[in-house]
């Protein structure tokens, strides 16, 4: 690697220049333009590895059902082989090719880019679908959508009759929906063929009943066979990756045909450090400004670990810069990051303007499917901020850990997209060595109780006897059945509980969040709870940039309600939806629905970032909610993730609360129970359920409070182990609303200090929610 520039020291920079814009251009483009744009893609699509092998590799899925295909990142497998399937015909009978991918944005710029490829509109042959998301038609033939999103209407249709493909894409991401997927995804391939077999077998006896003419009765048996075959055509399974460890899904699926697509696009020269850097986000800074001041043009791709240290290396750069003289100033910083609203997100997918480089600061975001254009350059420290989840404290942990070598082959791979490329690592080579191969699998390290409430209502009863491809332990599957139970979901003998159990599986949400809306209409707060938890179920709704922290904070306070997260995030959603009645009114009935439609629109951005609202977010939300409608495109009404339409059919009763709070917090207690937490006497929290010392997250309306009992959303571990979204109870409402938790618990602590002999340690069973038991039992008899 050539020499790094010198850190110069970082005064701050008292004097900011404004930073030029991207702007889209949205200016529709000429006939000669759409052409022009047209013989690029064209030339592009047939540069591509795979455009070599189309012929023998569609000859591999016509003569293989099951077909594992390992290529180079760049080589068009994702964008090019649903439509190699589909102009060789794999799309009989309106079928349809199903692609799947573990991120959503990958699953909807890879569809916006193939419907662009086709000359189609996005949503008819070309379309996507993602959780809350469906922008497909009857006319789509090619799909991409999300692995949890195909793992649901697997509840629907365990058949998967729909789809004559399905391509399992990235399955080196190994996430938990990818991994129960492939499990799923062998059964079906079996039942079809056994539904093929038990067809022909009936069609025979009935044809060999009506016809005794021998020739007829073999040409209306073949044709019988020909029709099964028609209804359940056998289902071609492919399993895709750059990255992936071939043999183990090829023993997975019982030496299954794995082939290689040879060659990338474009090549990627990789440099590593000479030694061990201390400080990765000085080494990146470093970085970013040797590439500007000394390579040629093209943009810059660091991959950095959170939005904080994303907002920190900004500061940085623009403070660098004023450094350099006027000319060597013109460097961009784009950040990207998961909870940034998509206006945003879009920004680094927009050209720089002329003579700058633009320096594009993502998350793992951008790791995987993503072509962000102008890419030359990506610069790799080597960590991630990964999730885990400890089912013994019921404590998810937020850490920052190495990346596996599958994602560093990511990563550089987003260098040659479009061209040749290099890719900076950030640590010597003989570290590279060191890495895991793969990322750990998502099974292993996250809270099985959603994904054990699908497979229960798939009707697969025995979880640990399930073909996994990586068993996850046996005690993270107790602890999921264990919470299942406790929330009315399961039976003694560990069934889907009808009709509780059978209400949430069909409801595309945690179990927690799917138990507070089928309680909620018993608490008369099923309206209140729907826009609560639909809010929850989206990335954060306050936007808190850095460097306007201050502001942000006054805007929230506008919508701060004491009791807590929950009831402030229904004021949002409320403070939005009573902005557009306003607007509604004013506008009168004289406008058409498009018009207004779009009006509305701009104007809820508008408020938005007047008040620190991340846009994207309660755009999601009000899609989930579906009360508030200019957002809501008409496709959206069928979609089979929308919730409020479930609880309609489920016929629970859809009613509002008003102005008793205090019937949606006794809810919120009934249904997040495992999730209480008491102060202690020197101010900090402890969890409940698992004896953890927590703390009020400082995003939260109640951080900083001093009430004596809260149940929150989640429990993560960053720095510290914070509760987040948080909102105040009665702790003796726990005892009267959750009897068979609290008052079984009780007992268990009471005998646990018994037998220790008095020892009253901390922690689990430590004295301190004995005495909280004792005290609230007791409370709770007179
Ligand atoms: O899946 P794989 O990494 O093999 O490649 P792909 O996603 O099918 O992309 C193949 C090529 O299409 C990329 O190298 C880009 O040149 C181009 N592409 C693009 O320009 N824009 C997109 N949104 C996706 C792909
Ligand atoms: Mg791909």
């Amino acid at each position: 690697m050539p020499s790094m520039v010198q850190n110069g020291s970082r005064n701050t920079a008292q004097s900011r220049k404004k930073k030029p814009v991207l702007k889209f251009s949205n200016q529709p483009r000429s006939a000669a333009d759409v052409i022009a744009r047209r013989e690029i893609i064209k030339r592009q699509r047939e540069s591509l590895p795979i455009a070599s092998v189309k012929e023998r590799l569609v000859q591999e899925v016509k003569n293989h059902d099951i077909l594992i295909i390992v290529g180079e990142t760049g080589s068009g497998k994702t964008t090019q082989l649903p439509q190699f399937l589909y102009n060789a015909g794999f799309c009989p009978d309106g079928k349809v090719i199903g692609i799947t991918q573990p991120r959503r944005v990958a699953a909807v710029t890879v569809a916006k880019r193939v419907a662009e490829e086709c000359g189609v509109e996005l949503g008819q042959k070309v379309g996507y679908s993602i959780r809350f998301d469906d922008n497909t038609s009857s006319s789509t033939r090619i799909k991409y959508m999300t692995d949890g999103l195909l793992l649901r209407e697997a509840l629907l249709d365990p058949y998967l009759s729909r789809y004559s493909v399905i391509i399992v894409d990235e399955a080196h991401e190994r996430t938990v929906h990818t991994d129960v997927l492939l499990g799923l995804l062998k059964n079906v391939q079996r039942a079809r063929v056994k539904s093929v077999n038990d067809h022909a077998i009936v069609n025979n006896k009935k044809a060999s009943n009506s016809i005794t003419n021998e020739n007829g009765k073999g040409a209306e048996c073949t044709t019988f066979l020909k029709q099964c075959q028609r209804k359940f055509p056998p289902l071609k399974l492919i399993i895709m990756s750059a990255s992936l460890d071939a043999r183990l899904f090829s023993e997975y699926f019982g030496g299954a045909r794995a082939v290689h697509v040879e060659g990338r696009q474009h090549h990627v020269d990789v440099f590593y450090t000479l030694h061990a850097e201390t400080d990765y986000v000085d080494a990146a800074l470093i970085t970013i400004f040797q590439i500007h001041l000394e390579e040629g043009p093209g943009d810059i791709l660091v991959f950095l670990t959170g939005q904080e240290e994303i907002e920190g290396v900004e500061r940085l750069v623009q403070e660098q810069l004023l450094k350099l003289p006027e000319e060597r100033q013109k460097l961009l910083t784009v950040p990207i990051f998961s909870s940034l609203p998509s206006e945003k997100q879009m920004r680094a997918f927009m050209p720089a303007p002329a003579g700058y480089r633009k320096v594009i600061l993502a998350t793992n975001i951008a790791e995987t499917s993503v072509t962000i254009p102008g890419i030359k350059f990506v610069i790799d420290p080597g960590f991630v901020k990964a999730r885990s989840y400890d089912p013994v404290k019921g404590m998810e942990s937020l850490i920052i850990i190495p990346t596996s070598k599958a994602q560093a082959l990511q990563r550089s791979g987003r260098a040659g997209r479009e061209g040749p490329g290099k890719c900076f690592r950030l640590y010597p080579e003989s570290e590279f060595e060191k890495l895991e191969d793969s990322t750990k699998p998502e099974i292993k390290r996250c809270n099985l109780s959603n994904v054990i409430l699908q497979l229960k209502a798939l009707g697969i009863d025995d979880i640990i006897g399930f073909d996994f491809l990586e068993k996850p332990s046996r005690a993270a599957i107790q602890k999921s059945l264990e919470q299942l139970f406790l929330l009315g979901a399961l039976t003694d003998d560990c069934k889907l509980s009808d009709p509780v159990g059978h209400q949430m599986a069909r409801l595309p949400l945690d179990p927690i969040y799917s138990k507070a809306l089928i309680l909620a209409s018993q608490f008369n707060c099923l309206e209140e709870m729907l826009i609560a938890v639909s809010m929850l179920s989206v990335e954060s709704i306050f936007y808190n940039p850095r460097e306007k922290s201050a502001e942000a904070k006054t805007a929230k306070k506008c919508f701060a309600s004491p009791d807590g997260d929950h009831l402030t995030l229904i004021n949002v959603y409320r403070a939005a939806d009573e902005l557009l009645q306003k607007r509604r009114m004013e506008l009168g009935t004289e406008k058409n629905e498009k018009y207004i439609k779009g009006k509305n629109e701009k104007i809820v951005r508008k408020w938005c970032k007047e008040n620190f609202i991340n846009s994207r977010s309660l755009k999601h939300a009000c899609d989930i909610h579906r009360l508030f409608t200019p957002f809501v495109p008409p496709f959206f009404l069928f979609s089979l993730s929308q919730i409020r339409g479930h609880v309609e059919q489920m016929g629970l009763p859809i009613s509002s609360c008003g102005d008793d709070t205090l019937q949606f917090r006794r809810c919120l207690a009934a249904s997040f129970f495992l999730n209480a937490a008491l102060k202690q006497p020197e101010g900090t929290y402890r969890a409940l359920a698992s004896g953890q010392v927590v703390q009020i997250h400082p995003t939260s309306v109640l951080h900083q409070s001093k009430l004596e009992c809260v149940i929150f959303d989640e429990l993560v571990q960053t720095n510290q182990k914070y509760i987040r979204n948080t909102t105040r109870i009665d702790y003796l409402w726990l005892t009267e609303l959750a009897p068979h938790y609290y008052a079984m618990q009780d007992l268990a602590k009471f005998v646990a200090v018994l037998s220790s002999g008095c020892g009253l340690g901390r922690g689990v069973g430590g004295h301190e929610e004995c005495s909280f038991y004792c005290q609230a039992s007791q409370k709770a008899k007179v």
